[in-house]
């Protein structure tokens, strides 16, 4: 079990995702369905579930299991999103991914970075991870525009890696080792110590996303 604690900076808040969040969490996704279709992630075999209580029961019974920590994001007080680490492994991989989403009247607040980081933080210095990523379609200018702030560092192109929106999508992914941001990634945000560049990425990496894998027919 790894605890999820209650972190905040200015009007920014993380802390933990409840049961009680439930009708939050549906009204913010059937009120933002065309916001966050594009980027949402899908079941390759075609199953949708609408059960938002199931789907916060599963994401806690995997914290308890030691694998995510889901979040709940605030904007003064208000529920606004979701941040969810996941995939968390430890020994000598210790590794964990990042996903996110905020509600469209929320959007450019930087609550998305600033969320991150407090995760992100808490990750490296409380549950002993050591990397940390976020992937990320290239056609997401807003997403990437959070990698870019915090400064994660470009690390590549994975072809039709993750099921969104009904499909296998390219995405571009970025990482962090805690060595890297030893002062903390919201400090370093904070006192505008990001390296210029490192979340930026490359245009050839750009125009290799732009050429298509070549895929087989199915027999
Ligand atoms: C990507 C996302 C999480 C960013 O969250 P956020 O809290 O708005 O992040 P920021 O405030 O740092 O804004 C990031 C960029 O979004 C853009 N942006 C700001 N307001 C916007 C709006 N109303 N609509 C669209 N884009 C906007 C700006 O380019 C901004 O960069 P800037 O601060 O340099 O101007 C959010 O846009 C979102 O939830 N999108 C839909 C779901 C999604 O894409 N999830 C991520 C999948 S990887």
């Amino acid at each position: 079990m790894t605890t999820i604690p209650t972190l905040s900076h200015g009007r920014v808040t993380i802390r933990p995702l409840r049961l009680r969040d439930t009708r939050d969490l549906d009204v913010a996704l059937a009120s933002n369905r065309g916001w966050l279709r594009t980027w949402e992630a899908t079941n390759p075999s075609g199953h949708v579930s609408t059960d938002v209580r199931g789907s916060i029961r599963a994401l806690q019974a995997n914290a308890r299991a030691g694998l995510g920590l889901p979040f709940a994001m605030e904007l003064d007080g208000r529920f606004v999103g979701q941040l969810n680490v996941s995939g968390i492994t430890y020994g000598s991989l210790a590794s964990a991914s990042i996903g996110y989403w905020v509600v469209e009247d929320a959007a450019g607040h930087n609550v998305t970075p600033i969320s991150v980081a407090l995760a992100v933080d808490h990750c490296f210095r409380q549950v002993g991870v050591h990397r940390i990523e976020i992937c990320i379609r290239p056609e997401n200018a807003p997403s990437l525009r959070v990698v870019e702030k915090l400064g994660f560092r470009y690390e590549g192109l994975r072809r039709r890696y993750i099921h969104i929106n009904g499909d296998w999508r390219d995405h571009f992914c970025f990482a962090l080792v805690a060595e890297e941001v030893r002062e903390g990634v919201l400090e370093r945000w904070v006192q505008g110590r990001v390296p210029p560049g490192v979340g930026s990425v490359p245009l050839a990496a750009r125009d290799e996303a732009a050429m298509p894998i070549h895929t087989t027919p199915r027999l």
